[in-house]
C-alpha cells in the first residue's frame, strides 16, 4: 500500500492512477487523517500532494513532523515537497516569477529517484513559492533555469521532494521518477492489478452492506453497467436495478439493456425496466427551447424513478456510478477546489429513501472503468460504448421532439453507427452521432418533389471532451451513410456534417 495525502493539488487522482499503473496498491486521504491511523496501516510508502497555499502562512495545510521519522519512505510534490522542506528546517519563499508550464529539466542520475531517467528534460511546474534553502540532511538533485531546487533527497531517511509533478504527461520523464519511488525506494512488489481491485471491492461491498437492500439507477451506460454488475456480483440479487426507458434511446437500447441485465441476462439482480415512452413523449410535446427539454426530461426521470422506489419501499444504500472525473467537475474532489458543477451528478438522493450512497467507481479514470468491466465479464459493446447524454436524443433532436421524429433518428444514428464500424473507424473516434435538424427542404427523389427533413452527422475528436475537433471521416464512408440515410429512412432527404470543433459548438446540439 502506498498513501497519497491530499493537501489539495489538482492532480492528485493523476499521482494515485500512476501508482496504479505501477501495479501497486494506493489509497488518497485528507491531509487531516491522524498519524496514528497512517501507522496502523503500515504504508510501504507516503506521498505528499500539491496544494493551493504557502506552506509558511498561519492556519495552511500541514501535517505533524512526525511523518517524516517514521522510517516509511516520503515523497513530497510541489506543495507536498515546500512542506516537507519547511517543516524539516529549509527555507520556503515568494518566487520573483511565478513558474507555470513546461521548464527544462537537469537531474542528477546518481540520485535512485532519477535511475534510467534522461539527464536532460522537460518538466511541468506549476507553483508560485520555491524551495530558496533546502533543509538540513538534503542534497539538491535537479534543477531548472528558474528552480534551484527542482528536486532534493535526504537518502539515510528515504525522504525526497519534487518542486514539479511527474504525475502529469507533460512531464516527459514523469512516470519513470514516480515508478522509480514506488518500485526501488518503497521497494513495492508489483502485484496489484485491476483483478485485485475488483476483488477488494466485491469485499468492501459485502462488508458495507451487510444483509441490507442495495437499489440502483441503471442507464446502460458503461459507468452504471459497470457500479451494477459489481454489486450484483457481491450481493446478488439484494440489489434492485431500475433501467427507465424514456423513449430517447439509441435504436434497440432497451432491449439491449434489458437482454444483458434483465431475468434472460448473466446477473443475479432484480432488473425492472419502466416503459415512461409515451409519459416523455407526453410532457415534451410542443416544447422547443433546449433548457426547457432538459428540465423536462430531468425532472420526469426523478418522478419516473420516485415512483419505482415508493414501490420497493425504503432501501439501504442507493449505488451511483459516479467516476472521479464526474467527482472533480462537481467540487467533491477532496482537497481540490471546484472546477464546475456537473449535470449528471446529484438529483436522485433527494427523492429515494435510503440511509448511505455507494460509489465503487468513485476513484477511477474512463479508461480504468472500462479495463474493470472487461475484468468483470461485461460484453465488449457495453464497455466500450461511446458517450450518451442523460437526455438521450432530446437534445439531439433540435426543436420539438416527437415519436415520429425519435424514429428517424434513431433509424438515421444506428446506419452511421454500423457503416463507422464496417470502415474500423469505430474505436478510433472519440464520438459520433447522427442528429435531427429542425429544418425541411426541398429534394427531388424518384422525379418527385421532397419537402423533408435534414439529417446532420457529428463525429468528434477529444481528450477530455471539454474541447473537441471534428473527425476527418473518409469521403466514401460520408457518402455510403448519406446514400444508404435517404434511402432507407423515410421522411429525410439531405444528410449534413458538421465540421464545428468546440468550441465554438458543443459537441451536442442542444
Ligand atoms: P457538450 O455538448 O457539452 O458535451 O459539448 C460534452 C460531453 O458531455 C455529454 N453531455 C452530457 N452527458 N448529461 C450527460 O450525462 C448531459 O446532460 C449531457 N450533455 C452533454 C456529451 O455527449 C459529450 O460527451
Amino acid at each position: 500500500l502506498v498513501i497519497v495525502l491530499d493537501f489539495g493539488g489538482q492532480y492528485n487522482q493523476l499521482i494515485a492512477r500512476r501508482v496504479r499503473e505501477c501495479n501497486v496498491y494506493c489509497e488518497i486521504y485528507s491531509y487531516k487523517i491522524d498519524i496514528e491511523k497512517i501507522k496502523a496501516m503500515n504504508p510501504k510508502g507516503i506521498i505528499l500532494t500539491g496544494g493551493p497555499s504557502s506552506c509558511y502562512e498561519e492556519n495552511s495545510a500541514t501535517y505533524s513532523k512526525e511523518l517524516f521519522e517514521l522510517g516509511i519512505p516520503v515523497l513530497g510534490l510541489c506543495y507536498g515537497a515546500q512542506l516537507m522542506q519547511h517543516l524539516l528546517g529549509g527555507k520556503v519563499e515568494r518566487a520573483s516569477v511565478r513558474e507555470y508550464g513546461k521548464s527544462e529539466l537537469t537531474v542528477d542520475n546518481d540520485s535512485v529517484l532519477f535511475k534510467n531517467v534522461a539527464t536532460k528534460s522537460i518538466c511541468w511546474m506549476s507553483h508560485f513559492d520555491y524551495i530558496s534553502q533546502t533543509a538540513p540532511g538534503f542534497k539538491i538533485t535537479a534543477t531548472t533555469p528558474d528552480c534551484p531546487v527542482a528536486a532534493c533527497e535526504n537518502v539515510e531517511k528515504n525522504l525526497y521532494a519534487i518542486q514539479f509533478h511527474p504525475e502529469v504527461l507533460h512531464t516527459e520523464e514523469g512516470t519513470k521518477m514516480l515508478s522509480n519511488f514506488v518500485l526501488n525506494v518503497c521497494k513495492c512488489s508489483r502485484d496489484w492489478r485491476m483483478d485485485s481491485f475488483v476483488e477488494e471491492q466485491i469485499q468492501a461491498i459485502r462488508e458495507k452492506v451487510g444483509t441490507g437492500k442495495v437499489l440502483c439507477a441503471l442507464s446502460g451506460g458503461v459507468d452504471s453497467s459497470v457500479a451494477a454488475v459489481l454489486l450484483s456480483k457481491a450481493i446478488g440479487n439484494q440489489l434492485t436495478c431500475v433501467f427507465v426507458d424514456h423513449g430517447l434511446l439509441r435504436k434497440n437500447e432497451g432491449d439491449e439493456v434489458e437482454a444483458v441485465f434483465g431475468p434472460e441476462g448473466n446477473y443475479d439482480l432484480n432488473f425492472i425496466r419502466v416503459n415512461a415512452q409515451q409519459r416523455y413523449y407526453e410532457k415534451l410535446k410542443g416544447v422547443e427551447e433546449p433548457e426547457a427539454k432538459r428540465k423536462i426530461i430531468g425532472e420526469e426521470f426523478i418522478r419516473v424513478f420516485e415512483e419505482e422506489a415508493k414501490k420497493i419501499g425504503a432501501v439501504d444504500f442507493l449505488v451511483q456510478g459516479t467516476i472521479y472525473p464526474d467527482v472533480v467537475e462537481s467540487g467533491l474532489g477532496g482537497e481540490s477546489a471546484v472546477i464546475k458543477s456537473h449535470h449528471n451528478v446529484g438529483g436522485l438522493p433527494d427523492c429515494v429513501d435510503f440511509k448511505e450512497i455507494i460509489e465503487p467507481l468513485r476513484d477511477l479514470f474512463k479508461d480504468e472503468v472500462r479495463k474493470v468491466g472487461l475484468e468483470l465479464g461485461i460484453p465488449e459493446y457495453l464497455v466500450f460504448r461511446q458517450p450518451f447524454p442523460g437526455p438521450g436524443l432530446g437534445i439531439r433532436i433540435i426543436g420539438e421532439v416527437t415519436e415520429e421524429k425519435v424514429k428517424i433518428v434513431q433509424d438515421a444514428d444506428f446506419i452511421y453507427r454500423e457503416e463507422i464500424a464496417k470502415a474500423g473507424l469505430d474505436r478510433s473516434i472519440g464520438q459520433y452521432f447522427a442528429a435531427l435538424t429542425n429544418m425541411r427542404s426541398v429534394g427531388v427523389m424518384g422525379d418527385e418533389r421532397t419537402y423533408d427533413y435534414a439529417v446532420v452527422l457529428r463525429a468528434v475528436n477529444t481528450i477530455d471532451f471539454m474541447t473537441a475537433e471534428s473527425a476527418e471521416i473518409p469521403y466514401e464512408v460520408l457518402n455510403k451513410v448519406m446514400s444508404r440515410i435517404i434511402n432507407e429512412v423515410r421522411g429525410v432527404n439531405r444528410v449534413f456534417y458538421d465540421i464545428t470543433s468546440k468550441p465554438p459548438g458543443t459537441i451536442e446540439f442542444e
